[in-house]
């Protein structure tokens, strides 16, 4: 297998002397010797080209989805850069305006917002509320207070991703379908009540998504039953695919805007209509590596060997959740070939503990190596966990030569701080 390609890496990534790998200026192994490992390793340039391509391509509105990867400096960058931010719980909710975001650019999304998460939502005046069912109707008319709202709607379409991150079919938890008449009722009702503006719809057909002809069906369904509505804002979710391994290639936020540009005004989407979306897995997913150190390598002949690091699926629970593919590299040897074939573990007491099922790895792997997956930006830090108790990574961010640590690592006295 030949070295890791390029452009698995994050955007400031430079090859030195004898193959080192840095980002942000700052060498990989100088980062690990310094912080530890694991830890996840982001550029500051590659997340704010991201976040001002997509507020350059899409215009004021889009937001952020902050699942992907949250803390108070990732939600302090994308408000920086222009992005709103769609926040999904009060969880969310509560970082972002920690962040000193204003509430006027948040969007608060969740297919059961609990009567606490609304309260504090229209306390503080965010911008913007997803509704997604007519029991959240309910309550928004119990509490009486003035909000924006955008209906969130089914199109009834699949779109080509793993079946648990797609979210845009008939038989899904989330949204009024169209199909049914379900979202013209709720449109109905929305607009009897005095204290709730109806600015637009909001869709969302799933993650990972390659294929631009997705969301071209996407906006073909929206479209007919949103232009008679009169309505400002159109919503087309976030989603877009970003390639985590050799041969995957994906579109740019560029080219997604275009596509659903184009396929709004083939099927009748007002010229005038405010069209965004809600980028997160593109925004942050290449922007990050995760380093880790070699402690074992097992090998079993005729089998396979594995090689085990000092993490795992509590940081990064996707290959084991989706079966979700990874490279891996040494950044002491970035453009050597790989062509050993191992299969990357972590440290906890599962056999399903798995991070890349088929790495390729240069045949001088060794104990005590640094090892990187690249890719790792989106989906890991969210949906880390203390699993086995182990410590979850910090994260810092690159930039210009120096290191900045904005989640610090876990330590040992942190599991017990909520044990009474
Ligand atoms: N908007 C809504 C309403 C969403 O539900 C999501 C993702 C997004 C935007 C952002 O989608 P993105 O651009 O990041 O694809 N844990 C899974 C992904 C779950 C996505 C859930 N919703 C994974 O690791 O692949």
């Amino acid at each position: 297998m030949p070295p890791l390609p390029r452009h698995l890496l994050p955007m400031t990534a430079a090859v030195g002397d004898g193959g080192r790998l840095s980002v942000g200026g700052v060498d990989l192994l100088d980062i690990a010797a310094e912080w530890g490992t694991p830890a996840f390793v982001y550029d500051e340039a590659h997340l704010r080209a991201r976040c001002r391509e997509a507020v350059d391509a899409f215009g004021d509105g889009v937001a952020y989805a902050s699942k992907a990867f949250l803390c108070k400096a990732m939600a302090a960058l994308a408000y920086e850069e222009g992005m709103h931010i769609d926040v999904s719980t009060g969880g969310e909710l509560h970082v972002a305006l920690a962040a000193g975001v204003p509430a006027e650019r948040l969007v608060l999304h969740g297919n059961n917002k609990s009567e606490a998460e609304l309260a504090r939502a229209l306390e503080v005046g965010v911008g913007r509320i997803i509704v997604d069912s007519f029991d959240e109707i309910d309550r928004l008319e119990r509490m009486g207070a003035e909000a924006f709202v955008l209906l969130r709607v089914t199109p009834g379409i699949e779109a080509h991703t793993h079946e648990y991150v797609m979210t845009g079919q008939e038989d899904s938890k989330f949204g009024f379908s169209i199909a049914s008449g379900a979202a013209a009722r709720a449109v109905e009702r929305v607009r009897t009540l005095p204290s709730i503006e109806l600015l637009g719809l909001h869709a969302h057909i799933g993650s990972q998504v390659f294929l631009l002809h997705s969301f071209q069906k996407e906006v073909e369904v929206l479209a007919p039953f949103f232009a008679p509505l009169g309505l400002p804002e159109l919503v087309i979710g976030g989603g877009l695919g970003v390639a985590y391994v050799v041969g995957e290639e994906s579109p740019t936020i560029y080219e997604w805007s275009a596509a659903i540009r184009e396929a709004c005004t083939a099927a009748g989407v007002p010229a005038e209509t405010r069209v965004t979306a809600e980028p997160g897995r593109s925004i942050v997913a290449a922007a990050a590596v995760t380093l880790y150190t070699v402690g074992t390598i097992k090998q079993l002949p005729g089998i396979r060997t594995y090689v085990a690091v000092d993490g795992g699926m509590s940081d990064n629970p996707r290959p084991v959740l989706y079966g979700s593919g990874y490279e891996a590299f040494l950044p002491r040897a970035t453009d050597a070939e790989r062509p050993k074939q191992a299969t990357i573990v972590g440290k906890h007491c599962e056999s399903g503990d798995v991070l890349v099922r088929d790495a390729c790895l240069p045949d001088d792997l060794a104990v005590g190596d640094v090892l990187a997956t690249p890719v790792t930006g989106a989906y890991g830090h969210s949906m880390a966990s203390n699993y086995n108790k182990v410590t979850r990574p910090p994260v810092l961010f690159v930039r210009d030569g120096q290191v900045r640590p904005v989640v610090r690592r876990e330590t040992l006295d942190d599991l017990l701080h909520l044990d009474v």
